[in-house]
């Protein structure tokens, strides 16, 4: 079974939505729900901890109807099968694509248990202090060295499960700013500071020059022996790192077939994994699973990625939407923004289809957004009242995690009112001066979630991940390369060359 290569505007399905779009188009979701009683049930799927409500979209049943055809038509199925089976999907670079067997127990490969019982046991060494720093005192800090996916994916995750943290304090340096990585040093103490050097080539600019700055800091103060208690790398380098000077024992592995903004859940996971303790981790990579199971099994109708994602398209290719907005009512979640805008715009933003040729149509979205209440105070104007049709994704949490009720109220009152304000406006009101008229229709999905446990986290993220290849296969495009970083890469090494720096 090849990987299929179909544009997705020569479907049938696209033909239909085409004209099904000029029907449809101006329709106000007002009426559609006062037309159909039952909608808000109908377009709503309830998943283990998940309730996603897509209610609030400007679609009919027709319309979904029409976009899973698309996605039959252009092989989605075929497509998900051949992608766990570990086909060479990634076939710009010659890869499997399979980070979802980091977060299979069942079919797990030896490599990848023998990695997560090494990070085991590493993370539970440093814990209970068993693992020391070069004066025998224990760890109190640890620092993520690493950019782009061996950045942002730890670090959000990190951050969004700091309620389950343990003593530990976990730092991310990633940008190539001196000053921010002399602000991080500034308060940290060379006997109890792990460093964790994340980089899956190992020849990342930004990450070795960092490194080389901390290991210069870290040698004013320690012998080069004792480089061994304190720094620890990811990669699936081993050459260079040897080469670097990190110690064989002290290298956890990556594999080719993870790409780095997918590749969280293994070994680039290791501070988080050291911060949250090994069963959590655990239960973040089940949640995946589960959700990893469900993409792969449920039927299109019913299935949470298929569904975002098809909708996601109805808008970006033919209401001409550019951006999307994602909204978590939850601080914790305060970098899940960074995070996916390099899971989906690094995937994503492509505009060679798989046989080579240019597109004839929109690709990959924009994404942006920030934390609920904050971001209604910032941007929410424009999403009520400005002339952009941007859709929006709200998550949100049915308990809070210390249980202050009346505050998770207030939260949660927010996070239901703003979808309800996009959809309505003033539709229906009085408005006694042009300014103050909202005119709705403004589509939104609702991701409701009882808890923001490990497990749900790690469902979410998932979710996301697939949302993105099924986008991938509709546009027909490869989005498990990342051809269009490079070339900023080189020119920078040029200038660096001839400025002899
Ligand atoms: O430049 C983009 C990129 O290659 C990302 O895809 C990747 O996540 C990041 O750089 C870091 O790469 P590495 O882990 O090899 O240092």
């Amino acid at each position: 079974m090849n990987f299929p290569s179909i544009n997705p505007t020569t479907t049938e399905a696209w033909k239909k939505l085409t004209q099904h779009f000029s029907e449809v188009k101006d329709l106000h979701m007002v009426d559609l729900f006062n037309q159909e009683e039952n909608r808000a049930h109908k377009m709503k799927i309830t998943w283990n901890d998940f309730q996603v409500d897509f209610s609030k979209n400007r679609i009919t049943d027709q319309t979904i109807s029409l976009l899973l055809q698309l996605a039959e038509e252009v092989g989605l199925s075929e497509a998900i099968q051949l992608q766990f089976n570990g086909e060479k999907i990634n076939q710009t670079e010659n890869r499997a694509v399979l980070h979802t067997q980091l977060r299979d127990f069942e079919i797990m490969k030896p490599e990848v248990k023998r990695s997560l019982k090494k990070m085991k046991k590493f993370s539970e060494a440093i814990n209970k202090g068993k693992w020391t720093g070069f004066t025998g005192k224990r760890i109190t800090d640890i620092v993520n060295i690493g950019i782009g996916g061996s950045d942002l994916g730890p670090k959000m995750v990190t951050n969004a499960l700091h309620y389950y943290k343990n003593h530990l304090k976990v730092h991310y340096i990633s940008n190539i700013d001196g000053d921010h990585v002399s602000e991080t040093l500034k308060n940290l103490n060379r006997e109890t500071t792990l460093f964790i050097v994340v980089s899956k080539s190992f020849t990342t600019l930004e990450t070795i020059t960092n490194t080389n700055t901390i290991k210069d800091w870290f040698l004013k103060g320690a012998t080069q022996l004792d480089i061994e208690n304190h720094f620890v790398a990811v990669s699936s380098n081993l050459k260079e790192v040897i080469h670097f000077g990190i110690l064989e024992d002290n290298i956890f592995p990556l594999w080719d077939w993870v790409g780095g903004r997918f590749s969280l859940w293994g070994a680039v996971g290791l501070s988080t994994c050291c911060s949250i303790g090994y069963s959590n981790f655990k239960q973040l990579l089940e949640g995946a699973h589960e959700m990893d199971v469900h993409f792969k099994n449920e039927k299109f109708s019913n299935n949470i990625p298929v569904i975002l994602a098809m909708i996601s398209i109805w808008y970006n290719n033919f209401y001409k939407s550019e951006t999307e907005a994602v909204i978590p009512y939850t601080q914790y979640l305060k970098d899940l923004v960074p995070y996916l805008q390099q899971a989906v715009m690094e995937s994503n933003g492509k505009s060679v289809n798989r046989n080579g040729d240019k597109v004839n149509y929109q690709t990959g979205t924009i994404v942006w957004g920030n934390v609920g209440a904050n971001a209604q105070h910032a941007f929410f104007q424009l999403l009520h009242q400005g002339t952009k049709l941007i859709p929006v994704d709200f998550i949100g949490f049915s308990e809070s995690l210390y249980g202050n009720e009346n505050q998770h109220q207030i939260l949660m009152a927010n996070f239901f009112a703003q979808s309800e304000a996009l959809l309505k406006g003033t539709f229906l009101e009085n408005v006694e001066n042009p300014y103050k008229i909202f005119d709705g229709n403004n589509p939104s999905n609702t991701i409701l979630i009882s808890k923001l446990t490990p497990k749900n986290l790690g469902a979410l993220i998932a979710l996301y991940e697939h949302k993105i290849f099924v986008q991938g296969v509709v546009w027909n495009i490869f989005s498990y390369d990342q051809w269009g970083v490079e070339l900023g890469k080189k020119l920078a090494n040029n200038k660096l060359k001839v400025s002899n720096l």
